[in-house]
């Protein structure tokens, strides 16, 4: 007799916990083993749409939890009152987060509170929901950078059931906390949605860019910008911009292209202090496919985005990270990505190194696949399905192309 198929219910909310759970929407969506169950939960809205409109998925439930500058606390209130009413009326068998937002962190507690609440009344025993958490094991081991990822993520270990680890590093950050049943490494699903999206694009699907991006624009070697996180509100921006500031007028043909979060925090600094600097672009968020299409055709990334970090070096571009530490050791120990901390003088320096030096570009600039070789979906879902093993692994190639 076949069994029943499993509920799977995806839980997710920022732009790129839709990226990376995309792929593994569109494959349970087709696969009987599944039943498939999409809550978005509203953390973003303006940067997610687009995303969900590119791989065409209508989430079953939507939240509406954003607000402007509101505290964490408030969110997470938010996201546990409103997840639990879902969890409730849906009884899914496993809860699917991706990564470390406070989405994800919040729906796994929901998950894990309803052990002694979702009572299924047919049998009147207890419904164990299993937390599936994709992106396991990612550690900087400082609470406060990145904030607050580095402690969402460490407790979502602590409680999920099942650990999609991307890198054997990943993995082992897990077995060394103690956390050793259903650990496996798959790649990061991110790799997937690249590879889906470069397809799509190869076949002719074409990228919605701003205006202000002309072919005149990209055809020049530009320098990609993006920057959030939290740690580095206030005197972090500042630098952060101020470097960018100086790099533009001490290489004033330099192109610099920077699509700006919508975050408040980032958009009130960012333009004022770059918005009127002829050779710095400053746009809206780009919808996924004129990202990757902008990704593809950049010289250098200048970034502190965790995707960034996969993605850059998938494509062979030196990525350089504007963060003290990371969660990504393996593109660094690639040679595609270079820790440059969040200094105005590290900032300026690195680039300027990058800008200058011929051969350090050569040296950083190839495509390598740390994260991921595209297949994680398939892997995942073979395990929840109890249809995988241990020999189903990513092996991630650290080695120079
Ligand atoms: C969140 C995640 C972070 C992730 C990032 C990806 C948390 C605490 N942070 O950070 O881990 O790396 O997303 O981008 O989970 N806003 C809009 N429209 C949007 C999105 C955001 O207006 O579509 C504005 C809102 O005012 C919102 C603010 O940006 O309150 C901040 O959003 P929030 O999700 O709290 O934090 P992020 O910095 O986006
Ligand atoms: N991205 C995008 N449009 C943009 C900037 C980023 O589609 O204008 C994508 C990027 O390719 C990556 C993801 O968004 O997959 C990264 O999101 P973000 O930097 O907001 O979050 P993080 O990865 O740091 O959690």
């Amino acid at each position: 007799m076949s069994k029943a198929p499993q509920k799977v219910m995806v839980v997710f909310g920022t732009r790129p916990e839709a990226i990376k759970v995309a792929p593994l929407i569109l494959a349970l969506k087709n696969d009987p083993r599944f039943q498939l169950c999409t809550v978005s939960t509203g953390q973003h809205r303006e940067m997610l749409w687009p995303i969900l409109d590119w791989f065409d998925i209508k989430p079953d439930h939507t939240l509406d939890v954003m607000a402007p500058k509101q505290p964490l606390a408030f969110l997470s209130g938010k996201l546990l009152a409103g997840l639990h009413t879902l969890m409730e009326a849906e009884q899914p068998d496993v809860v699917m987060v991706q990564g470390d937002t406070t989405t994800a962190f919040m729906a796994a507690l929901t998950a894990y509170y309803g052990y002694d609440y979702y009572v299924r009344n047919e049998s009147g025993k207890r419904h164990h929901i299993q937390i599936a958490h994709i992106e396991a094991g990612l550690r900087t081991y400082d609470n406060y950078a990145p904030f607050p990822e580095e402690v969402n993520r460490r407790l979502i270990g602590h409680i999920a059931n099942w650990h999609f680890a991307p890198t054997a590093t990943a993995a082992e950050a897990l077995f060394k906390e103690g956390i050793t049943q259903n650990v496996f490494i798959t790649g990061n699903p991110v790799i997937d949605a690249l590879h889906l999206t470069v397809e799509r694009i190869g076949d002719g699907a074409t990228p919605n860019l701003p205006a202000e991006l002309t072919e005149d624009v990209l055809s020049k070697p530009y320098i990609l910008i993006t920057g959030h996180r939290r740690e580095s509100y206030g005197e972090g921006f500042e630098h952060i911009c101020k470097a960018i500031a100086k790099l533009s007028k001490r290489y004033p043909q330099q192109i610099f292209i920077y699509p700006v979060h919508l975050n408040q925090h980032v958009q009130e600094p960012v333009r004022a202090m770059l918005g009127n600097l002829p050779n710095v672009i400053l746009t809206q968020p780009l919808d996924y496919p004129a990202f990757v299409q902008v990704m593809r055709r950049a010289h250098i990334i200048l970034t502190d985005s965790g995707g960034l970090q996969e993605e850059g070096p998938a494509l062979g571009k030196p990525v350089l990270v504007m963060r003290e530490v990371t969660e990504r050791p393996e593109g660094i120990m690639a040679g595609t990505c270079r820790l440059i901390g969040t200094s105005e003088k590290g900032i300026f320096d690195n680039v300027s190194d990058l800008l200058d030096n011929p051969a350090t570009y050569t040296k950083m600039a190839h495509a390598v696949n740390p994260y991921g070789d595209g297949l994680a979906t398939q892997r995942i879902l073979n395990l929840l399905a109890g249809e995988g093993s241990r020999t189903n692994t990513f092996t991630p190639a650290y080695n120079k192309a």
